[in-house]
């Protein structure tokens, strides 16, 4: 065999929540799609017992032995030196070699770049290996390379949003059960257009912030009496009034709500009543914004802009302290919200957002 029939590529997109932010590990709902945008992995597999990895966005190429411990590399790199661990300690042997990265995601964006390039990594990895793994456990996989190799507590909605993934459709993930449901989700067949607003303000997810929502609502559920705020989701908001910190109470309220208005999303996408998918992302804001506190002044002008200029509803996506701002608007506004967020923004003195009419994309795949 020559060495480019050995070469594998394999590609992962970013993705955009819908809605439903931070229940992923509260084992509630949420309903994301893939971007366009994907990261793509090259790899020849070598007879080494090492990893070779160069990225298009970096000068240097990072080399680790395939038995890597966490610690011992970091930076980009570890995201694919966590998976080579996470493979292992799954049971699955996989060959050394030389591989590429080259990135489509925007990078601390909220879009989920880390996901991208761990499911893009364990994809060529396993085709190499012929190894055939279903996507649940793919994505567990992914999310223990991240959560104990690179040492960023997040949960498990990224990964499965992007080998979930289809075009024109969006994917109502319920983390209790760890199932998938394709639901139709194409603006653009309702002259819509979901308009994608990058603030270009980065966050960090493996700092304090987002482990420390990730406490408050345990802190919550163990005041309930529960192991998840799932348990109680039947029961409403108005379960929480024995959670004695307040603060624990607003966040745990969020993730109640978004829970809901994920749900309600579902059953407006179904009848196609936009003005009520919109009305929904912008509650969902405000219930970031003023409950679990993750948004920033800067996104919250975004999102406020989007919607007084037309848009039927705006929120953030993603983790939260920066990146992106979704928008669903109808296609003849697209240039009047776009305008108006780009001059309010200016107007208050932060960088230029960059502003795409984007489109639900493939999952990952070879
Ligand atoms: C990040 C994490 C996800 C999820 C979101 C918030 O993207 O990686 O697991 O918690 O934040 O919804």
């Amino acid at each position: 065999m020559t060495e480019v029939e050995c070469t594998v590529r394999y590609s992962a997109p970013g993705r955009i929540n819908l809605i439903g932010e931070h229940t992923d590990y509260n084992f509630g709902y949420a309903l994301p799609i893939a971007l366009p945008e994907r990261t793509l992995v090259t790899f020849l597999p070598g007879s080494g017992d090492s990893l070779v990895v160069r990225s298009d966005r970096e000068a240097d190429p990072v080399e680790f032995p395939l038995n890597t411990i966490p610690g011992e590399v970091t930076g980009w790199a570890a995201y694919v030196a966590g998976v080579v661990w996470a493979l292992q300690l799954a049971g699955y042997a996989v060959p050394g070699g030389e591989m590429s990265v080259s990135g489509g995601v925007d990078i601390g964006s909220g879009l989920a770049s880390s996901a991208a390039l761990e499911c893009a990594t364990l994809g060529a990895l396993l085709s190499a290996a012929g190894l055939a793994v279903d996507r649940v456990e793919q994505a567990q996989i992914a999310r223990r390379a991240e959560n104990e190799y690179v040492g960023a507590p997040t949960g498990l909605m990224d990964q499965l949003a992007i080998l979930f993934a289809e075009p024109r459709r969006a994917q109502l993930i319920d983390f209790q059960h760890l199932t998938a449901r394709s639901v139709t989700f194409d603006p653009d067949a309702h002259d819509l257009a979901l308009l994608l607003i990058n603030s270009h303000a980065t966050h960090q997810h493996a700092g304090g912030e987002y482990a420390a929502r990730r406490a408050s609502c345990e802190r919550a559920a163990a005041a309930l009496g529960v192991t998840s705020l799932r348990e109680v989701q039947d029961r409403g908001a108005s379960a929480l009034h024995v959670v004695p910190d307040p603060e624990d109470t607003r966040r745990a309220r969020h993730i109640i709500t978004e829970n809901q208005r994920v749900l309600d999303t579902v059953d407006a996408l179904h009848d196609s009543n936009f003005s009520e998918v919109g009305r929904l992302l912008t509650a969902s804001h405000s219930s970031m914004r003023d409950d679990f506190e993750i948004t920033t002044d800067h996104i919250d002008l975004i999102a406020d802009t989007a919607v007084q200029a037309g848009a039927l509803g705006a929120r953030m996506t993603g983790g939260g302290f920066g990146g992106c701002v979704i928008a669903l608007v109808d296609a003849a506004a697209v240039g009047i919200v776009a305008g108006a967020v780009r001059e309010s923004v200016r107007r208050a003195g932060f960088r230029e957002p960059t502003v795409v009419r984007t489109h639900p994309g493939h999952g990952a795949g070879g």
